[in-house]
């Protein structure tokens, strides 16, 4: 794929080692520029992520384990008592980190982030202690998980003026330039980009909404598989297991071969239970390029080797396939550091498709889709993250229609794009 000009400015400035906010709406190209980044970036580069999933799609760890750090709220004054020997050598000898989903990090973890560099590289007076930080989200999606407790609250509200990761400390000392990628790749129709841009902002007229109830009122289609985007977990695994139990046939389990450390965030279920039409989608891209992370089919018959899928029409043999789990640890004889394998987990890339959480939608492309938004839509962008999946309305199909108040958006957001887009952009 060639980059467009806005894409390659931005590997231009991060090749100079500047660090860099790339932003930017859904489809606009950022976890595609990002892949191409980790490729090119010269020095010694680590990509993390602030959820499990999220970076194994990168091929990355989490920002916890590369940086040792516990799960909850993070106290910086702690660091430099706390962090191992290993965590130290490996952040000493880094020069970039490149971190995905950055409107997932929460303020203190990226002060944590900020405070673990310095002590490692015996800088503290240097954001980052020198290292350069690449950082890709959309601000309009996605938001930290807010503090469980009340103590947590307490403390940001104390402490921070949001969870918001441009809120961190470190934000207002270190030099990072803004970047935002403005040319839309997903979806080509100027009235689907412009009313998604509506909706990302929070500003829908009321006649827009009338008429996006209208093209998704209607019955999905009986012949093609559809997968439905709701709101919350029980919804998903209710569709889905509603939908297998329907399914005549037996059903089959394949259970996952696990070795080494994989922790909880398991990139497939451990235990795939499967039917011959169950609907599927596919969980990673094909080397040969028969299917992609998102594709979604039909199963036509299990073995225990091989799952046979059909796929717009023609059926295609899946194995199952290995998604390794690294870890950065750096290596006393070279002085260098090394991703060193430390796990393994096999399975088919497979998982039921008749549901998925927006949440776990995100990043995704759909040609088609329902979005179930049940009782309410409960968190800001989470109608922009479902609607901006479908590459153009003829795929839409709404459950119930969308009301104003479902469309939520962060005021610290709107105020911190406001300001970030005037000069740096
Ligand atoms: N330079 C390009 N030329 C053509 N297609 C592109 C280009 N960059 C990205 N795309 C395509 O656009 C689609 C969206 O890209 P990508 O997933 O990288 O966007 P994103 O900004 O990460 O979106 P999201 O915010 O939803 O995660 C993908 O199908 C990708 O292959
Ligand atoms: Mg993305």
């Amino acid at each position: 794929m060639t980059l467009t000009g806005e894409q390659q400015a931005v590997l231009e400035a991060a090749e100079r080692g500047q660090s860099v906010f790339v932003t930017g709406r859904a489809g606009t190209g950022k976890s595609t520029l990002l892949a191409r980044l980790v490729r090119e970036m010269p020095g010694k580069v680590v990509v993390c992520a602030p959820t499990g999933v999220a970076a194994l799609n990168v091929g990355g760890q989490t920002i916890h384990s590369l940086f040792g750090l516990r799960v909850g709220v993070q106290d910086v004054t702690r660091i430099s008592r706390t962090m191992s020997r290993e965590t130290r050598e490996v952040l000493a000898a880094v020069d970039t980190v490149i971190v995905d989903e950055v409107s997932m990090v929460s303020a203190d973890l990226l002060d944590a982030m900020d405070r673990s560099l310095r002590v490692a590289k015996r800088r503290s007076r240097a954001p980052f202690g020198g290292a350069q930080l690449i950082m890709f989200g959309d601000p309009y999606q996605l938001a930290p998980v807010p503090p469980r407790t009340p103590d947590e609250r307490a403390f940001y509200t104390h402490r921070y003026q949001s969870q918001w990761f441009f809120d961190a400390q470190v934000w207002q000392e270190a030099q990072v330039s803004v970047y935002e990628l403005t040319n839309i790749h997903r979806q080509r129709h100027d009235g689907f980009k412009q009313l998604l841009d509506a909706v990302r902002e929070g500003r829908v007229p009321d006649h827009w909404i009338a008429r996006l109830n209208q093209i998704g009122h209607r019955q999905p289609p009986a012949d093609e598989p559809i997968i439905t985007l709701a709101t919350t977990n029980r919804t998903v695994d209710r569709r889905n297991a509603e939908e297998l139990a329907r399914l005549p046939g037996r059903s089959s389990v394949a259970r996952a071969d696990i070795e080494g450390e994989f922790g909880s965030a398991f990139p497939a279920d451990p235990e795939l239970e499967l039917k011959p039409d169950a609907q599927v989608m596919f969980l990673r891209n094909d080397p040969d390029g028969r299917w992609v992370n998102g594709s979604i089919g039909t199963v036509v018959a299990i073995r225990p080797d091989k799952v046979i899928v059909e796929l717009d029409g023609s059926d295609v043999e899946v194995e199952p396939v290995v998604w390794e789990r690294y870890a950065y640890t750096f290596d006393d004889e070279t002085q260098t550091i090394e991703q060193e394998q430390v796990g393994e987990f096999t399975q088919f890339p497979l998982r039921l498709a008749w549901a998925v959480t927006i949440h776990k939608s995100q990043g995704q492309t759909y040609d088609r889709a329902v979005i179930d938004l049940g009782a309410r839509a409960f968190s800001p962008g989470q109608v922009y993250v479902a609607l901006s999946r479908l590459t153009s309305l003829d795929g839409l199909y709404l459950t119930r229609p969308v009301r104003q108040r479902d469309i939520i958006v962060d005021a610290r957001v709107q105020e911190f794009m406001r300001t970030a887009s005037s000069p740096m952009f």
